[in-house]
């Protein structure tokens, strides 16, 4: 078989088999193929698409690039959670620990930003001595020790994920339903937990910018998941405006420790309340959704969500006082408040920007192996619905420097539209999607 001819192949639009696409994801994993070939192949996936027998061949041709964990076998019930990726999305930070102080482990695999969204592993490094690259003995060894193991993208797990994932962050080959289940699926499978829930973000500040997009990724996702035997749900959530307050990396980390204080913004904190309560419900550890929400709610008031965070975060050399106190968190040297240019309603919030200009201030990568900035980003002092008048404090940007501010300010400002009547207000929760298993 030829890269060339395989790009070619899909280029025009044909189905590939199991074997060819089996062969370019091994030849690209041992190097064989150059990430200039295989970034040509994954922009003819994003025009040309894949049926779902390509989706799954491509999903277990990652999964066979590395080692399987099969976690399930040494700790049963256990939870994965893995969110398709959006703005100011920390809800894994909070919703991992709630969920193991509620009595249900987590072993977690997780990502880098990708895009105009942030990744859990980029926030978890702004704590200081925080190893992420475990091997999976550690990773197993966390897990049976603490009930938590967060760990990056191993080199030993679904390796082809790692390197497709950094080549599609910087070659604009992200938004494609195939892609994205095969990338997110792969990892999930190679760790193997019992029970996966899948948050599928809809909106502008996702890759999937309409609710029938986020359906058919769901279902893709959700079905690849029951087929290989865990029961998994994917559910829909509103990406129409960033999650919470907070964009960039020690700013999100400190407002998940908010959220585990009880004190988090009301949309992020009913979001991780209602997928804490989902994955408790799914493993039986409670009998309704309801009584998961009740025993989510119990976790933070008595502080158990939290001090698991930090537990775990000391369990894997970081600086727990960090948690502790936020403060000691890293900060950005100069703070400079965004003011509203008129008076009026926030109507719409177009968040991928929003998103990118925290990328550009240096909290993502715009090139493949970019160093990231964890101190910048922003955060937003208002949000849709709210009423401003013409001067008002809109967004606190964090930077290194005026400059910076400067280089962003007008796209933030562009991403705003305004009206003299107040926006309806749009669903945070879309409904969900059962693969069963
Ligand atoms: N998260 C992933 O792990 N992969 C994607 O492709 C998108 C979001």
């Amino acid at each position: 078989m030829n890269a060339a001819d395989l790009i070619r192949r899909k280029r025009d639009g044909a189905a590939l088999d199991a074997d060819a696409i089996d062969w370019l994801v091994r030849a690209y994993t041992d190097g064989d193929v150059p990430d200039y070939q295989m970034a040509a192949f994954l922009m003819a996936v994003v025009w040309r698409g894949m049926d779902s027998a390509e989706t799954v061949a491509l999903t277990l041709a990652m999964l066979r690039s590395g080692a399987e964990l099969r976690v399930r076998d040494r700790v049963s019930p256990v939870a994965d959670k893995h969110s398709t990726g959006g703005v100011g999305d920390k809800v894994t930070l909070a919703v991992a620990p709630l969920v193991v102080a509620c009595g249900l482990p987590v072993a977690k695999m997780t990502g880098r930003g990708l895009g105009h969204t942030g990744g859990t592993v980029d926030k978890l490094e702004s704590i200081a001595g925080l190893r992420m690259e475990l091997a999976p003995g550690e990773f197993l060894r966390l897990l049976e020790r603490h009930g938590l193991a967060l760990s990056a993208q191993s080199r030993d797990l679904a390796p082809a994920d790692g390197k497709m994932y950094a080549l599609r962050d910087v070659t604009a080959t992200i938004d494609s339903i195939p892609l994205i289940a095969a990338s997110i699926m792969s990892k999930k499978l190679a760790v193997g937990p019992s029970h996966l829930l899948l948050d599928v973000k809809v909106g502008s500040g996702a890759f999937m910018k309409t609710a029938a997009d986020a359906h058919r990724l769901a279902a893709t996702m959700a079905r690849i998941g029951a087929d290989a035997g865990v029961h998994t749900v994917a559910a829909l959530s509103a990406m129409d405006q960033p999650l919470g307050r907070a964009i960039g990396n020690a700013l999100e980390v400190a407002e998940a420790v908010d959220i585990l204080h009880g004190r988090g913004p009301a949309d992020v904190t009913a979001l991780c309340l209602h997928e804490t309560a989902m994955l408790l419900h799914m493993a039986g550890i409670v009998a309704t959704e309801q009584d998961g929400h009740a025993r989510a709610k119990q976790a933070i008031q008595d502080g158990s969500g939290l001090a698991k965070l930090a537990e775990v975060v000391a369990a894997q050399g970081g600086d727990a006082r960090q948690i502790e106190d936020t403060s000691r968190l890293p900060h950005a040297p100069h703070r400079e408040v965004i003011t509203a240019p008129q008076s009026g309603y926030i109507a719409r919030m177009d968040a991928e920007r929003i998103g990118m200009a925290s990328v550009r201030l240096g909290a993502g990568r715009l090139k493949q192996g970019n160093p990231i900035d964890h101190a910048v980003g922003l955060m937003l002092l208002a949000k849709m619905g709210d009423r401003l008048d013409a001067g008002a404090p809109l967004i606190e940007v964090h930077a290194r420097d005026a400059a910076q501010v400067a280089s962003i300010h007008d796209d933030l400002l562009d991403a705003y539209t305004w009206s003299d009547a107040p926006p309806a207000p749009l669903p945070l929760l879309l409904g969900s999607v059962s693969g069963g298993g």
